[in-house]
Formats: structure tokens, sequence, C-alpha cells
């Protein structure tokens, strides 16, 4: 029997534009796992089994005299995505497929099956893949599972940067740039997925960032789920309609991601911090030119106690509920924060930043 894990994330910076080329957004990997552990059928058929992930619901839309299915937030349809991708390219090693079961375990959602938007699809993602490569004995690189699971994740989701994924594989603090997903649907037309994953992908770029000793990192769930996929097929229908703000917006999220990686480069916290609140700036005008809610009362809260406090605070990721982040230097009283977010209907989250070297 084989076990994987792969770590959920949470977005420091970034959000919305490193969903464009050429523009970068700061993530952690935290120490919260979604586990998969595999070995060959004893029977005749093979058995895919997750222990939280129950499917209750479906959303769906009406289009014309269809209704169709929005299976996105469904994990099943990620480890189903994995299994495939990753079959495919150990087919292409010449290696014999087998029957398997495979389970999967996540501790990525609370226990009574409140989603707080950690990234359980990408981790899922990235378990799943590695589970399958482990099982054929394939030995994989980091950049391998990365694309393998950038892949998987992209064919289901078909929109997001896989900032979420790169987080999941590489772990700590990272910087990340997403790749050209016209490059990318082009070669899979002409190459096999073995040649596409052995290719540089213009525009990919991943990097180790280290943190100054005394930043921390807190976090704060406002108890409210969110749909990022959803979120952000709102923005992507409204781009063409804002293209001037939305260039602006783009180019000033760049400039301020790339400051506040000089921040970590030169262990600066206080402008780590001033360019957190920059960044916050920036998606409060994103939200409002799109006419979305990024920065939900509860999450406003959340970040007005943590100023308060003298912590520098933004939403994190797509935002509309999930988590907020925090970070802050060694004179910020987090315990006195935290209890005043309690009072305020904001759960105090004690996961710390994984890395995995
Ligand atoms: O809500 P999260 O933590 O999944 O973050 C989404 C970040 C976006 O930039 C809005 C989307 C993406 O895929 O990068
Ligand atoms: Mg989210």
């Amino acid at each position: 029997m084989i076990t994987t894990k792969a770590p959920g994330k949470l977005y420091i910076a970034g959000e919305y534009a490193v969903l464009e080329q050429n523009c970068p957004a700061i993530l952690v990997a935290l120490n919260s796992f979604v586990r998969v552990t595999i070995a060959k059928s004893i029977g005749t058929t093979g058995i895919i089994h997750s222990k939280q992930y129950q499917q209750d619901s479906i959303h769906w839309t009406r289009q014309g005299t269809k209704m169709v299915i929005d299976n996105r937030d469904n994990p099943f349809e990620y480890i189903l995505s994995a299994i495939n991708f990753t079959e495919q390219f150990a087919l292409e090693q010449s290696i014999p497929l087998a029957l398997y079961d495979l389970h999967v375990n996540s501790d990525l959602d609370s226990a009574d099956g409140k989603k707080y938007g950690l990234g359980s699809s990408a981790a899922v993602t990235v378990a799943t893949v590695k589970a399958i490569l482990a099982f054929y004995q394939i030995e994989a690189s980091n950049d391998l599972i990365f694309k393998l699971s950038a892949l998987s994740h992209y064919s289901v989701q078909k929109n997001g940067s896989a900032g979420d994924i790169a987080a999941s594989v590489y772990g700590g603090w990272l910087a990340y740039q997403t790749f050209d997903k016209d490059w990318l649907k082009a070669e899979l037309e002409v190459k096999t997925l073995s040649e596409v994953v052995g290719e540089a992908w213009p525009g990919l770029k991943i990097q180790v960032l280290t943190p100054p000793e005394d930043l921390h990192l807190v976090i704060g769930w406002s108890q409210k789920p969110a749909s990022t996929s959803r979120l952000v097929d709102q923005t992507n229908a409204k781009k063409k309609t804002i293209q001037p703000e939305y260039n602006a917006f783009l180019q000033q999220s760049r400039r301020c991601v790339l400051e506040m990686i000089k921040g970590f480069d030169h262990n600066d916290i206080a402008l780590i911090q001033k360019k957190i609140r920059a960044n916050r700036k920036l998606l409060r005008r994103f939200a409002k030119m799109n006419q979305i809610a990024i920065e939900i009362p509860r999450l406003n809260r959340l970040i007005t106690i943590a100023e308060h406090f003298g912590g520098a605070a933004k939403t994190s990721g797509a935002g509309n509920g999930d988590c907020g982040i925090v970070l802050a230097d060694g004179h910020t009283n987090i315990e006195a924060m935290k209890m005043e977010w309690r009072k305020n209907g904001i759960l105090p989250l004690n996961f710390w930043v994984h890395s995995i070297i």
C-alpha cells in the first residue's frame, strides 16, 4: 500500500491578476493535507472512495432547453481527471496498467464538512497524481507532478491560474506566474502528453521565497464558503467591457507583487506589509469595476481588527468568503487579535506554513 499527501494553500497576494501571464502572485502551502492511499485490488473491481467528499448537492445552469451541470466543485471529477492524465502518461512509457483501490482522506475541510477554501481541489489532484505515479513506480520530479496536475485540474475547472497546484507541489512560500494556455492547448493537439510535459512551458515561473524570520502569518476564516470558479467566470466575462481599467489593474498588481517579492529577498517585513495593504486596495477597486463582492462585511471586519493590532491584512484568494490573512511582525498581539476576531464571528485557523524540504 502506498500513501501520498499534498498540502492545501492560501494566496497571499496577486489574486485575479495571476490569471494572466506575466503577473506574479505569492502563495503559501499549509500543514493541512489531502492524503491518498493506493493498493492493488484483490477482486475484479477497483474502488475509488473519498471519506469527506460525499456530494449532497449539484450546481446547474439553464442553457436553452438544456440543463448544464457544473461539476467543478465535485472533487471526484478532479480525482478521475488526475487518474486519466497520469495513466495516459504511464501508457506512453509502455507501463502495463492495473486495477487498484484508491482512498482519499482530506483534512482541508473541517470535520463537519465546512469548506475553508484552502484549495482542496488542487491538493486532491496533486495527491492523486503522486499516488498513481508511485503505484506505477514512475520516478517524478516536482516539475512533472506540477504539469500533470495542472493539466488534470484545468481540464475540469476550465479556468484558474494553477497557482494553487504549484503551492501544493512545491510547498513553503512561492512566487508564481502562470503559463500560456493557448500555447499549451495547441501543443496538446499535435504532440503526445509525454512530449508536452517534457517541454518548458512559456510564461510559467515558480520561485521559492524565504520569509523573514520574524514574519507571522495569521489566518482567519469568515465561516462563509465561496466558489472561486464561479467568481472567475464572472470576472472573465466582464474583462472586455472594462479593458482600460482591467489593464491598469494588471500592471499595478504586477508592480505591487514584484515589490513584495523584493521585501522577501531583503528580509524587509515593513515593505511586505506595505505591499499587502496596497494589494488590498487594488483588489477592492477590482471588485468594484467587476461589480462583485470580494471583501464581504465579515472579511472587512477581519481586516479592520487585524489592522487595529498593527498587522497588514487582506482577503485571500478569490474572496467573497473563505479566508483573510494577516502578516504581522513581533509587535502584534496575535492572541488579543484572535480573541477580537472570535467576538466578531471570525474563526482563527491554526495552520502553519508547510515546507516540503
Ligand atoms: O479562492 P482561491 O484561494 O482558490 O484563490 C483564487 C485566486 C484567483 O486568482 C482568483 C484564481 C486563480 O486560479 O488564480
Ligand atoms: Mg476561495
